[in-house]
């Protein structure tokens, strides 16, 4: 089932997000909506609170920037990563492109280091310690910040933060157009 995408402005995107107990009930089935949501909206990555859940979980999928990037590489991870623990950032900052389904038409440069170190849980609950780099390393840092209730607008200067700011306003209104499902927090519904 596709489910709305929180818009910028909702609280639930400002939340550090809790731990799953791994008897957690329709987790699976949360799991297979997330897919089927980020899939719908050709995203690469989805986080639990994106979809209105304020827990540490979150999916990715690059396969959609394999042929963008000139990265087979890419078309192979794809994860789900529950209760991650992030252990290390390394390297020297590079910046890439960013957007978020949550920030629809905003695209802005953010700057990340290239070698991460996280233990996660996959969807069975297996423990994992796994190194990554590049741009799986940036989907999982994008990601991540999102179950700490961080943004990637978060990440730019005040200046870029202050030109954006009518924008983001409009998003929160719904006053944009999208191609898939959103909720829209300043929209009142009755
Ligand atoms: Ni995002």
């Amino acid at each position: 089932m596709i489910l709305p995408i929180v818009a910028y402005g909702d609280p639930v995107l400002r939340k550090m997000c809790e731990e799953i107990a791994p008897s957690y009930l329709n987790l699976q089935e949360l799991i297979d909506n997330m897919y089927e949501t980020m899939n719908g909206a050709n995203g690469v990555g989805l986080a639990a609170p994106q979809v209105g859940q304020s827990l540490r979980l979150f999916i990715v999928d690059a396969s959609p920037l394999a042929e963008e990037e000139d990265d087979p590489s890419l078309v192979d991870f794809k994860k789900v990563f529950i209760n991650p623990e992030m252990l290390s950032e390394e390297g020297e900052p590079w910046d890439f492109n960013e957007g978020c389904l949550s920030i629809p038409e905003v695209r802005e440069d953010v700057r990340r280091k290239p070698y991460i170190q996280i233990r996660y849980f996959d969807r069975e609950f297996n423990q994992h310690v796994e190194r990554f780099s590049d741009l799986p390393a940036r989907i999982i840092q994008h990601e991540y910040d999102h179950i700490e209730g961080v943004l990637f607008i978060d990440h730019l200067s005040p200046l870029k933060k202050r030109l954006l700011k009518r924008k983001l306003t409009d998003i929160s209104k719904g006053k944009i157009e999208v191609g898939y499902k959103m909720k829209f927090p300043l929209i009142k519904t009755r």
